[in-house]
């Protein structure tokens, strides 16, 4: 039975037990409605208390449900007639009640929950707002001002937090809190029943109170409608009736289910689930790490170790020589101060992350480690004698990995001894604060090798995404790829701020050149550089040029853009990059620069983007589409409410791409579309 009901005397308990998470089924609906005629028919209950098998309270809804049109019985009518029953519920919490979980809680007289649990209405997160009384009834209880903070930002509070807000009754005792619930709804039966939730008054709020509000939610939302629609029917719930308030909050959940950005947050939400569980891995256990070894302790191994040390883990770190090491520990203090400044950490746990590091110059340190992350300049020759000394000195199962950006693991390893346990673990900057983490096997990883880098992302509260060998593996590669569309913009004839606003106005957190000024012009002048000695002709003409002239970004006050001391930027394109821009004009017989529209500069970036997606699925670099996306999304910046390149081509349709592609590689601004974009468009 997916509910069912114990009587037992006065006090009825109805239990839901759908697992994994009771997640509201159309079955748990049927079964709760059943329950509230069972027990609206049975003389000998004067009161019931709702409560959940297995680990949690209602943790949701059930989203496989949402591309589906909703099956009756609706959860609306269901809590309407749970909340007009004669026999008064009680909803006694544990674990999480999120979403439609916390709306049957919201409809019941008491609610109560063990100390620990969460409740929280988390619908915007998926482009959509709550569609059974969220909105409407939480007002009621809490007031409006916490209502809107609680529906705008879908996150949580923990129990002593619900208490104090008025969203729940009581705190149970974590033991024997069946009884505790039982005996608080008999006492409570002593006195009058309070009101029920729909008849209760809402707090009343002036104009400005919404402006002010909704003008913030806007900001903050950065794009995402559900927070703004959110706010609207909660507006309204404070100015109409229960009932149309209900309809009004129905209405505008079941039009957003339907829109492109409720879509792509689903697919981001399912893609997240995905990744980190990879099905070729199923039944491998991973190969057992205790202590990590990092080699390098710049700007990366700083991160890395830091990173490691908020997951608990001992860290070994090696620098080139003891100069080396003490900078590298102080790289590793300077993030940990910064930490404790914030607030973010305490005194004692500093002590406690910065004793389980150590950094030193002899590998023979690392002689214990099991597993080895290398994250030393990104030169080929100094990363191949790393790898070299490693394999000498640690054991010859423990695992070995390269954090290298673009060059290729399986080189960096060939015909060291042991290729079963080489692998590559390519954090993000800042790589303590970064969620993405792409797990690279070489072509000699064992599966527990591979196992262990998808554990250690899971200790380490990473985002795991399994990648294929190619040059900058999925994100980087189509990093690339943007900034070469983005200068191809510009040498066009588009300024590098209009094509940065554009992308900004889609939705990127930054544009591309911003965030070369960010990173700095360095990094990207030095593989160039690297390439051409490797006898490749990477194409920036632009970007060579304002390296040349000494502009490496935010470091050295002016890249792209100037800044002033504060590091605010400059309006409009700096003198010496209209200069680099105009010779690059001149070298490929630009004569009258053209014109883009905002809409054109996003196709002319996202359509290649789109393009290189489907040949990055194809080639076996990523194994799913979704993972191409999440890269994007949790490493790049990419608009989460558009769901990462391959979704955003989706819901544009791939057959439209590939002929904008056309149109573009006419222009000889992209690439015509590719045979894997091309069978895509076929089968969509
Ligand atoms: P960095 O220049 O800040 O740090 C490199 C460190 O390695 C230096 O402290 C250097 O002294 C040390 N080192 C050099 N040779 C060594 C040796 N033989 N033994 C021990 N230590 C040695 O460089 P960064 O930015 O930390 O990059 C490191 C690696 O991480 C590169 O492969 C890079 O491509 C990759 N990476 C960088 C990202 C970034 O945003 N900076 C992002 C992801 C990967």
């Amino acid at each position: 039975m997916t509910v069912s009901v114990i009587k037992n005397g006065a006090i009825a308990r109805v239990i839901i037990d759908n697992p994994p998470v009771n997640a509201i089924s159309a079955a748990v609906r049927q079964g709760l409605l059943d329950a509230v005629r069972a027990v609206e028919a049975d003389d000998a209950v004067r009161a019931v208390v709702l409560s959940c098998a297995g680990r949690t309270f209602v943790a949701g809804a059930d989203v496989t449900e949402f591309d589906k049109p909703p099956v009756e019985p609706h959860l609306p009518d269901v809590l309407d007639a749970l909340e007009a029953c004669a026999k008064p519920f009680a909803a006694q919490i544990h674990g999480t009640a999120l979403g439609g979980g916390l709306e049957i809680a919201l409809a019941c007289r008491w609610r109560l929950a063990v100390p620990g649990s969460q409740m929280g209405l988390p619908e915007v997160n998926l482009g959509i707002i709550p569609g059974s009384g969220g909105t409407v009834r939480t007002p009621r209880l809490v007031g409006t001002e916490a209502a809107a903070d609680l529906i705008t930002s879908g996150k949580p509070v923990k129990a002593d937090k619900a208490l104090a807000l008025g969203l729940i009754d009581a705190i149970l005792p974590a033991e024997a809190a069946d009884q505790a619930a039982e005996d608080f709804v008999t006492a409570a039966l002593g006195a009058a029943l309070p009101e029920i939730t729909s008849t209760r008054a809402t707090g009343q709020k002036d104009e400005a109170f919404w402006t002010e509000t909704a003008a913030r939610v806007k900001k903050a939302a950065k794009g995402n409608t559900g927070p703004v629609e959110a706010l609207a029917s909660l507006k309204n719930a404070t100015e109409v009736s229960f009932a149309e308030a209900m309809a009004f909050e129905r209405e505008t959940f079941l039009r957003l289910r339907k829109t492109d950005q409720a879509a792509a947050l689903r697919h981001i939400f399912f893609a997240e689930r995905a990744a980190p569980r990879p099905s070729e891995l199923k039944g491998v256990t991973p190969r057992p790490f205790t202590r990590i070894g990092v080699i390098g302790g710049g700007t990366m191994g700083a991160g890395i170790a830091v990173a490691l040390r908020n997951a608990g883990i001992p860290v070994q770190m090696i620098e080139r020589d003891a100069e080396a090491a003490v900078r590298g520990q102080a790289n590793v203090e300077k993030i940990l101060k910064g930490d404790l400044a914030k607030g973010r950490i305490s005194e004692a746990k500093y002590a406690d992350l910065i004793g389980g590091f150590n950094s030193a110059a002899d590998y023979a340190a690392v002689a214990d480690c099991d597993l080895v992350i290398e994250a030393v300049f990104e030169d080929f020759d100094v990363k191949r004698a790393v790898f070299a000394e490693l394999t000498r000195v640690c054991a010859p199962d423990a695992i070995l990995a390269t954090n290298t950006s673009y060059l290729n693991p399986d080189e960096i390893v060939a015909d060291l001894p042991g290729p079963e346990r080489f692998i590559g673990l390519h954090f993000f900057s800042p790589a303590n604060i970064m969620k993405l983490l792409e797990i690279v096997p070489t072509s000699g990883s064992a599966p527990d090798v591979i196992a262990a880098g998808f554990a250690l992302a899971a200790k380490a509260g990473k985002m795991p995404v399994r990648a294929g060998i190619c040059d900058g593996f999925i994100g980087n590669r189509i990093l690339k790829l943007t900034r070469t569309t983005a200068e191809r913009l510009v040498v066009a004839g588009a300024e590098p701020s209009q094509v940065d606003n554009a992308l900004q106005k889609f939705g990127f957190a930054l544009g591309p050149f911003r965030t070369q000024d960010l990173s700095g012009l360095d990094i990207g002048a030095f593989q160039r550089k690297a390439a051409r000695g490797r006898g490749e002709s990477p194409w920036a003409p632009v970007a060579d040029r304002v390296f040349e002239a000494g502009r490496l970004g935010r470091k050295t006050n002016g890249g792209w853009y100037d800044y002033d001391t504060a590091g605010k930027e400059a309006p409009g394109t700096p003198a010496a990059v209209a200069e680099a821009i105009a010779a690059a004009r001149a070298d490929a017989g630009v004569t009258a620069p053209a014109t883009f529209s905002d809409a054109e500069i996003v196709e002319a970036i996202m359509f290649p983007m789109i393009n290189e997606s489907a040949k990055i699925v194809a080639e076996g670099i990523a194994f799913r589409d979704s993972d191409v996306d999440l890269v994007k999304v949790a490493g790049y910046g990419f608009p989460r409410y558009r769901g990462g390149p391959v979704q955003y081509g989706r819901a544009i349709g791939f057959a439209k791409v590939a002929e904008g592609l056309e149109a573009l590689a006419a222009k000889g601004l992209a690439e015509g579309p590719s045979e894997a974009l091309k069978a895509w468009a076929a089968k969509a």
